[in-house]
């Protein structure tokens, strides 16, 4: 079940973080869950989170910051229907597109956005600190979908 998470969600939200690794920060996630400006979804299943969403509302579109599922549920279909109820809540909004940034490494990621429709856009290189263990820097993928 999907529902919007609220301030009481948040040690639910950070034991999800840390074996999901989205790569946001404890800050942004807390923040998110008492702002106007953002909407934190979270997939439940016998009480436990086991995925979530973070969308940011900007002045036309909808960003999504993070979106991150329990490994242990992976590749059943979750972020597939986390990314349909942030489509739902960019349509409410009236946001005229979603938008997102993923490493260009991310296959797993890369492939459930255009799954659900998204498209490249625009590559901006050298963006993120290499992933842990690796040299240099990574270039981060532009990619968005109209509402
Ligand atoms: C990316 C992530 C959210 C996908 O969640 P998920 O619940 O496993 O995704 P789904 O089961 O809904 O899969 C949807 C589609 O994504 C793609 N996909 C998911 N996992 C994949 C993998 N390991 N390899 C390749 N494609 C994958 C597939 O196209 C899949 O559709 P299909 O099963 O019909 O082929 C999850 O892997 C995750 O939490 N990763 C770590 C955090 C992260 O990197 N977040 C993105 C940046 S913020």
């Amino acid at each position: 079940m999907i529902t919007e998470l609220r301030d009481n969600d948040v040690s639910a939200l950070m034991v999800l973080e840390a074996c999901a690794l989205s790569g946001v920060s404890a800050a942004l996630l807390s923040e998110a869950l008492g702002s106007d400006k953002a909407c934190v979804l979270g997939d439940w299943q016998e009480n436990q989170l086991i995925g979530y969403a973070l969308l940011a509302r900007l002045p036309f579109d909808a960003e999504l910051q993070a979106i991150g599922v329990r490994p242990e549920q992976r590749g059943q279909g979750v972020g597939d229907q986390l990314l349909k109820a942030v489509l739902a809540v960019a349509a409410r909004w009236q946001s005229e597109r979603v938008l997102l940034e993923v490493r260009e490494s991310n296959a797993a990621a890369i492939r459930l956005y255009k799954g659900a429709g998204f498209q490249q856009d625009g590559c901006r290189r050298n963006y993120y600190p290499a992933a842990e263990g690796a040299a240099g820097r990574e270039s981060a993928l532009l990619m968005s979908r109209p509402v």
